[in-house]
């Protein structure tokens, strides 16, 4: 299976670009869901294919890049089986995975550089989610119509 997908919109298109080099560097299979030129876009349009494929199986986890990675995650987390994670540092990485199994990484173009989103991708790859109970029961109670107590 290729591990990863990649998506943005116009205000994220240009660290996509970036991104997707450091994954060849690194040896790393993945498949660009577009766009495929910086014109202006609609980034819940990608969210949302994100979270079809990765529904589908065909994809176990992916990067969703916009200016802020606010849009792209707030339409992907609409869909029950998506646990995206904005984040602008390693810290937040390892946790979105370690604590939260995070299988949507959502970064900002506008507010993260190159070099950081790089490492950020590393980190959110590299870092196994802990499944632990404590960590199991949370994230189970993510799920819409979980009571809240
Ligand atoms: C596009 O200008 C911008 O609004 C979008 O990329 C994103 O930051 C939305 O959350």
């Amino acid at each position: 299976m290729t591990p990863l997908a990649i998506a943005s919109d116009h205000g994220g298109f240009a660290l996509k670009e970036a991104l997707k080099q450091a994954l060849m560097q690194w040896g790393i299979a993945f498949e660009d869901l577009g766009p495929f030129d910086p014109s202006s876009c609609d980034y819940p349009d990608y969210a949302h294919l994100m979270a079809r494929v990765i529904g589908q199986g065909r994809f176990p986890r992916g990067v969703l890049i916009c200016g802020t990675g606010v849009g792209m995650s707030m339409a992907a987390n609409r869909h029950p089986h998506i646990r995206a994670a904005v984040v602008s540092d390693t810290y937040s990485a390892r946790m979105a995975r370690e604590h939260n199994d995070a299988n949507v990484l959502c970064m900002g173009e506008r507010v993260v550089g190159q070099g950081l989103a790089c490492d950020i991708l590393r980190v959110f790859l590299d870092t196994p989610s802990d499944s632990s109970d404590r960590h199991a029961r949370r994230i189970a109670k993510l799920s819409p119509g979980e009571p809240v107590e």
